[in-house]
């Protein structure tokens, strides 16, 4: 049994843990070009400065280690090799153990080389340390899990070190440190990590309705509008835009498109949305199902005369599209692109996601009054990157379900 008194002790403590680290994480696989991003304006990095401002180990940079990765391990099979001609490994233990890393290291050490070489013709990317399996580095080094890697440049110059490490932190890195005078240390969060399998957006092509302007492109949804999303009882009812879970015009992801008779609707694999095996449109046949799962022939409920009505699924299809946006309503549901969908992605029950996130709700409201909070609710020009509840609720809802434990609202 999980009470409420300790569900809202941890939620206390994340909640002003997740405040001071100022998270900032990603929606979707984790794909595409990364954290901040404006062309011409790269400040490089001070000796002994790390990008996000916060340790290595927590939340808002690459997590806590996971432990170490032998050879023999099972876990070294998910490790993969880098075989990058425009990298050069160092591989001073002549084994090649410094081409081994995890998937998603291997990912942003592959963009960081292209912006490398076009950086200064040339010269490229040096890796001189990736996976260590000797146990050279600190006791939970993310070294000995193929999550980190040191790098410089080709010609060794020092006076490109800040900007070698700014590049990374653009190349997607989750935590980028100017540690020596020798080289940069940048690491990654973890697969398995909440931020990583977030994934609950819809893709820029979205459009939503509006209470006072109608329907407008989801990318100009601003926090405080009212949106048009689905009540309880299965009806339509505009619900204030409290919070963007996550929000970026620039990043692409990888989109389940579904295709019913009369709409289209785009969003992530791991979101939510409302299926129902037959044709009704009685609110307790439908129930919240990951967009990976939904089938060709199930039902999906559209927004049509101020009402909600069946539409059959015709087609599925996986795409690639830029801009991604989670927004969060009150209600907890949106109608995008005439569909009705959750707010919430990863924690499979509305009923647990919306629980999570009644304190983000409460919050909200309070913050009307007490202009402290304001700040954390109120960015009516929201900055990119899933909003730290997010993470929040990924590690209570994994927690409630994995121990299968009761949340008493
Ligand atoms: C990083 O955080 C520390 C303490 O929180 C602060 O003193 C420092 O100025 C910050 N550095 C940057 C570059 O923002
Ligand atoms: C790789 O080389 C290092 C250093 O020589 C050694 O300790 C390690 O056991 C080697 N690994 C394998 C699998 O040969
Ligand atoms: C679903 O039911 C409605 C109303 O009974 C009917 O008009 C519609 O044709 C049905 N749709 C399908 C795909 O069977």
């Amino acid at each position: 049994m999980f009470s409420s008194t300790t569900y809202r002790g941890v939620n206390t403590g994340l909640l002003i843990f997740l405040i001071l680290t100022g998270t900032t994480l990603e929606c979707g696989p984790g794909r595409g070009a990364g954290r901040r991003k404006r062309p011409g304006k790269l400040i490089p990095l001070v000796f002994k400065q790390h990008v996000p401002n916060v340790s290595e180990n927590t939340l808002g940079a690459s997590g806590v280690a996971e432990g170490r990765i032998t050879r023999n391990d099972p876990k070294f099979k998910q490790l993969v090799r880098n075989e990058n001609p425009h990298i050069i490994f160092k591989d001073e233990e002549g084994n090649g153990s410094d081409r081994i890393m995890s998937k998603r290291c291997k990912d942003k050490l592959n963009t960081l080389a292209v912006r490398v070489m076009n950086t200064w013709p040339g010269v490229k990317l040096l890796v001189t340390e990736a996976w260590d399996e000797e146990g050279h580095h600190a006791k939970d080094s993310l070294h000995y899990e193929g999550r980190a890697v040191d790098i410089t440049t080709s010609d060794r110059d020092r006076t490109k070190y800040g900007m070698l490490s700014r590049l990374a932190v653009e190349a997607g890195f989750d935590w980028v440190y100017y540690e020596s005078r020798g080289h940069i240390h940048c690491s990654v969060k973890s697969e398995s990590s909440a931020a990583i399998k977030i994934g609950g957006c819809f893709s820029g092509t979205g459009s939503v309705t509006t209470e006072t302007e109608g329907q407008i492109p989801i990318s100009e949804l601003k926090v405080g509008q009212k949106v048009l999303s689905m009540t309880n009882e299965g009806k339509l009812d505009f619900s204030e835009v409290i919070s963007f879970l996550d929000r970026d015009e620039m990043r692409h992801g990888v989109f389940y498109k579904l295709v019913t008779v009369e709409r289209t609707i785009t969003l992530t694999e791991k979101h939510l949305i409302y299926t129902s095996n037959i044709n009704n449109s009685a609110i307790d046949s439908y129930k919240a199902i990951y967009a990976d799962r939904v089938q060709i022939g199930q039902y999906v409920l559209i927004a049509e005369h101020l009402a909600l009505k069946p539409s059959k699924i015709i087609d599925i299809r996986i795409i690639k599209q830029k801009g991604v946006f989670a927004p969060l309503t009150t209600q907890g549901t949106i109608i995008v692109d005439g569909v009705a969908a959750s707010c919430y992605a990863v924690v499979n029950s509305i009923n647990i996601a919306h629980s999570v996130f009644a304190p983000v709700r409460a919050l909200h409201s309070l913050s009307k009054y007490i202009s402290v909070l304001s700040w954390t609710f109120s960015d009516t020009s929201p900055t990119n990157g899933v909003h730290w509840y997010a993470d929040l609720l990924y590690n209570i809802g994994t927690l409630l379900l994995n121990k299968d434990m009761l949340y008493v609202a």
